[in-house]
């Protein structure tokens, strides 16, 4: 399996930003191929940027989009409208869910609808921090995993990349914790128990499982030598681009 180094770019760089960006990052990456390297713009960048990407050294996200394809839904932007633009779409990112009040069911449909488009799901998934400290974490994880699944045939789970973002690691920048690799560690067994079970071993085995929240430099190489992690979603210090570009030199040498 690859290892995916995924940049979340959320709402910063403009236009031109996140152009001169992606082309200071092409120049400076070679064709890692066993490292798959996505950018997750802001929306209003990602026709541009698909123009001006080179695929065969890194792939596009969206960071969201909406699971009808056509219609009276003022302010949306389908999968269907992304296809050809993008390969990967972030869906139910903590963000989303906390402050845009996307559900579980809204989660599920637009993971539907990004299989239907031929779009990779980045499913994120994670408890917060009360739930945590309540011995919650195990159940979160599993309904947040299953219902977002629930849509989809079980021939297209092991399409999803899932990424376990604890929301209380999320931008540590601004006071969250680190989680430390064996919290880590717990949670990506539970996901695979939890798709062996319902799905079967070899789709537990072939589904990606990333992790994200506050990954840097200098955690990056502990967090990707977590066992069962297949990569990492990077906020923050992906818009560093000497960081960014150290993240993925360290999943290359860790693959190595
Ligand atoms: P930070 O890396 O800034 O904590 O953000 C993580 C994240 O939310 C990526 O989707």
């Amino acid at each position: 399996m690859k290892t995916y180094i995924v940049g979340n770019w959320k709402l910063n760089f403009t236009v031109g930003e996140a152009s001169i960006y992606l082309h200071k990052l092409l120049k400076r990456l070679p064709n890692y191929r066993d490292v798959e390297v996505v950018v997750a713009p802001p929306s209003v960048a990602l026709q541009p940027l698909s123009l001006q990407i080179d695929r065969h050294k890194m792939k596009l996200a969206a960071q969201n989009a909406f699971y009808r394809d056509y219609g009276a839904f003022t302010g949306e932007t389908s999968f269907t409208q992304l296809h050809g633009l993008v390969d990967y779409c972030i869906i139910g990112h903590s963000e989303r869910r906390y402050i845009f009040g996307e559900d579980d069911k809204m989660v599920a449909k637009k993971v539907a609808a990004a299989v239907r488009n031929k779009i990779t799901p980045i499913l994120c998934i994670g408890e917060t921090e009360s739930e945590r400290t309540f011995g919650e974490t195990a159940d979160v994880i599993r309904d947040q995993l299953l219902s977002g699944l629930s849509e989809i045939g079980a021939e297209d789970v092991s399409k999803v990349l899932v990424a376990y973002e604890p929301v209380w690691a999320i931008s540590s920048a601004k006071g969250a914790k680190l989680a430390s690799p064996d919290e880590i560690a717990e949670v990506v067994k539970l996901v695979r128990e939890i798709l062996k079970e319902v799905y079967g071993g070899e789709t537990a085995e072939k589904t990606a499982v990333l992790f994200g929240g506050s990954v840097n430099p200098s955690n990056a190489g502990a967090y990707l030598t977590v066992p069962g992690v297949n990569g990492l979603l990077v906020g923050g210090s992906g818009l560093i681009l000497s960081q960014f570009a150290d993240i993925i030199e360290t999943a290359k040498r860790v693959r190595s």
